[in-house]
C-alpha cells in the first residue's frame, strides 16, 4: 500500500512534520531536541507521508536545493515510504529548475539514497554525534 505524500509550509505541516522528528531522531537517535527545529523550516518546503490516517514520514527542501530531516517512524521502514518522500522533494526541485539535490546522509543510510541516484563526495563528518557524508543527485 502506497503511503499519501503532502507538500506544504511550516504552517500547515510543521506540527505533524515536528512530533514525527521528535520520536525518530530525538528519542530514537538521541539528537538534541534544540537541533530539530530551526530558522530553515520557515522556508523549507515540507513533506509528509500518511499511512491509513496516520502521519509517518517527513523531510524537507530549502530554497538552495538541500534535502534533510529524512525520516520515517520505525514501525513503518522497509516499505518505500521514505523513498516516496525523497522522491517527491527531488521532484520539486526539478520543478524549480535546480540543477541537483544534496543532501548530508547518515552513514548507515549512504545504500538508502544510493539507490535514489544520490551519490557520496567528500570526507565523512560529525553532525550532532552522527557520522555524515555529503551526496548530490544531478537533476538534469
Ligand atoms: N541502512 C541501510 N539501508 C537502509 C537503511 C539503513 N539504515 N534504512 C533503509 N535502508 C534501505 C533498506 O535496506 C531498504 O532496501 P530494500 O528495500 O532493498 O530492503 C531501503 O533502504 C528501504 O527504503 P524505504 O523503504 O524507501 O526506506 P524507509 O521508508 O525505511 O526510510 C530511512 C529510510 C533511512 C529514512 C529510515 O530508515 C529512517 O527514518 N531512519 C531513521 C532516520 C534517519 O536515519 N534518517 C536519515 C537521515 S540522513
Amino acid at each position: 500500500m502506497n503511503a499519501a505524500v503532502r507538500l506544504g509550509d511550516w504552517q500547515a505541516l510543521g506540527g505533524a512534520a515536528l512530533a514525527i522528528r521528535e520520536r525518530v531522531f530525538v528519542r530514537e537517535q538521541g539528537v538534541p531536541v534544540e537541533l530539530e527545529q530551526d530558522a530553515e523550516d520557515q522556508r523549507c518546503l515540507h513533506a509528509l507521508a500518511e499511512l491509513a490516517g496516520q502521519t509517518v514520514a517527513t523531510g524537507r527542501l530549502t530554497t538552495d536545493g538541500h534535502i534533510g530531516r529524512v525520516a520515517v517512524l520505525r514501525e513503518a521502514r522497509g516499505r518505500g515510504i521514505g523513498g516516496q518522500i525523497l522522491e517527491a522533494l527531488v521532484a520539486e526541485a526539478r520543478r524549480r529548475g535546480l540543477t541537483e539535490a544534496l543532501l548530508n546522509a547518515q552513514l548507515h543510510a549512504l545504500p538508502f539514497y544510493e539507490r535514489h541516484g544520490f551519490v557520496a563526495y567528500g570526507p565523512v563528518f560529525d553532525d550532532a554525534g552522527i557520522p555524515h557524508r555529503a551526496m548530490r543527485r544531478r537533476l538534469d
